[in-house]
C-alpha cells in the first residue's frame, strides 16, 4: 500500500496541498464593486517578489533546432516550444526580440501558468473526494473513451488530444471547481478614463477597481439557489456543455486581456486529472485540515496529503 503522498512532479505542490471541512462559505450580500484610489506602483516601496538574475541568463532558442534550418535538416527544426517560437519573431523595428523581452515572456508563462493549474487541480481532487458522484461521471466517460480505441490495447495508455477534447464531464468538473474556488481570487484594474458603471457608480481615472472572483462564485444572486453545491452538471444545457459568459465567470479574466493559457490549462488539467483518475483511487487522508490561504493566488494552507491507490490492485 503507497505511502500517503504526492502524485507526479509536475503537480506535486498542488496535490501536497489538503483542505479541512467540506463547506462553503457564502458571503452574506451581495458583493458591491468599489472604486477606490490605491497608492501608485511607484510609490509603493515593495520588494520584488521573485529575483531573476538579469545578467547571467543569456536566452537562445534551442541549439539542436537552429543547428537544424541552417544545415537544411527540418525534422530538427519543427521545434516549438514557446521560447524558440518567441526568438523567431520580430519585434516592431524588425529586429530580433532582447534577451530581457525573451526572459520575461518565459517567466510570465511560468509565473501565469503553473500554480494556477496546479492549485486548481488540488481543490479539484478535493471536490472529488467528497463528491463520489462526480468521480463516477468521470470514470464512466473516460471508460466510455478507452473503450473507442480500435485494435489497441491499453498498454501504457496515453491519453490523445482528440480524446481530451471528448472528456465533456471532466471540462464541466475542472470549470465548476474553478468556480467555487478560483485560482485568482481577487483581481484588480485600473481606471484609465473617467467612466459610470451599469448601475450608476462613477470611476474615475486611476482609481482601482476590485472584484472578488471567489464571492462572485458562491453568490446566489449569480448562480441560484444551489450556488454552494458542487454541481458540474450546471454547465451543460440539453445534454451539451455550454460556454458560459467570462464576466459571470472570469476565472480567467474576460475581454482584451484574458487569460492567454486558458485552452492549454483545460487542456493540461483535464490531461492530468484523467491520466491519474484513470489509474488510482484518490484519497484525502482523512482529518487533514483544508482551508484556503489568503494570498494572490488560492494556494491550500496545509497542502493536501492524499493516498494513492491502484485502481487494479483490490
Ligand atoms: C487554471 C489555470 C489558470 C487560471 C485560473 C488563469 C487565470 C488567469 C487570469 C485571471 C488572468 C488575468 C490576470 C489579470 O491581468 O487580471 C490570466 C492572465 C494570463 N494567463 Fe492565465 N490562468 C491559468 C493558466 C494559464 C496558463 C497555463 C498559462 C500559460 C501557459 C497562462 C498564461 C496567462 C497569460 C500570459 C496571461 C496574461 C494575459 C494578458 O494580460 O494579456 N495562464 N490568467
Amino acid at each position: 500500500m503507497p505511502a500517503p503522498g504526492a502524485a507526479g512532479d509536475t503537480f506535486r505542490q498542488g496535490l501536497r496541498e489538503r483542505h479541512r471541512g467540506s463547506h462553503h462559505t457564502l458571503p452574506g450580500s451581495d458583493v458591491h464593486m468599489e472604486s477606490f484610489p490605491l497608492p501608485r506602483p511607484r510609490e509603493r516601496a515593495m520588494p520584488p517578489a521573485v529575483h531573476i538574475p538579469r545578467r547571467r541568463v543569456r536566452l537562445r532558442g534551442d541549439p539542436e533546432e537552429e543547428e537544424g534550418a541552417r544545415i537544411g535538416e527540418p525534422e530538427k527544426a519543427t521545434r516549438s516550444d514557446i521560447l524558440t517560437s518567441f526568438t523567431k519573431l520580430r519585434d516592431e523595428t524588425g529586429n530580433p526580440h532582447s534577451d530581457k523581452f525573451l526572459r520575461d515572456i518565459c517567466v510570465n508563462f511560468i509565473l501565469a501558468g503553473r500554480d494556477t493549474s496546479s492549485v486548481a487541480l488540488a481543490w479539484f481532487f478535493w471536490l472529488l473526494s467528497q463528491h463520489q458522484e462526480v468521480e463516477d461521471r468521470i470514470l464512466k466517460e473516460l471508460r466510455e473513451i478507452v473503450a473507442e480505441r480500435e485494435g489497441e490495447g491499453e498498454g501504457e495508455l496515453v491519453f490523445k488530444p482528440e480524446e481530451v477534447k471528448k472528456m465533456e464531464y471532466l471540462h464541466a468538473a475542472l470549470r465548476e471547481a474553478l468556480r467555487l474556488y478560483p485560482s485568482v481570487p481577487l483581481d484588480h484594474k485600473e481606471v484609465v478614463e473617467d467612466d459610470v458603471f451599469p448601475d450608476g457608480t462613477v470611476v474615475k481615472k486611476g482609481a482601482k477597481v476590485l472584484y472578488a472572483l471567489y464571492a462572485m462564485g458562491r453568490l446566489e444572486s449569480i448562480w441560484g439557489k444551489d450556488c454552494r453545491d458542487y454541481k458540474p452538471e450546471r454547465w451543460f444545457r440539453n445534454g451539451r456543455l455550454e460556454s458560459e459568459s467570462a464576466y459571470k465567470f472570469p476565472a480567467f479574466n474576460g475581454g482584451p486581456r484574458l487569460c492567454l493559457g486558458r485552452d492549454f490549462a483545460y487542456y493540461q488539467m483535464k490531461f492530468v486529472a484523467a491520466s491519474i483518475l484513470h489509474r488510482y483511487r484518490v484519497e484525502v487522508v482523512a482529518d487533514h485540515p483544508v482551508e484556503p490561504k489568503i494570498a494572490l493566488t488560492l494556494y491550500m494552507k496545509h497542502g493536501l496529503l492524499v493516498t494513492l491507490r491502484r485502481r487494479d490492485e483490490a
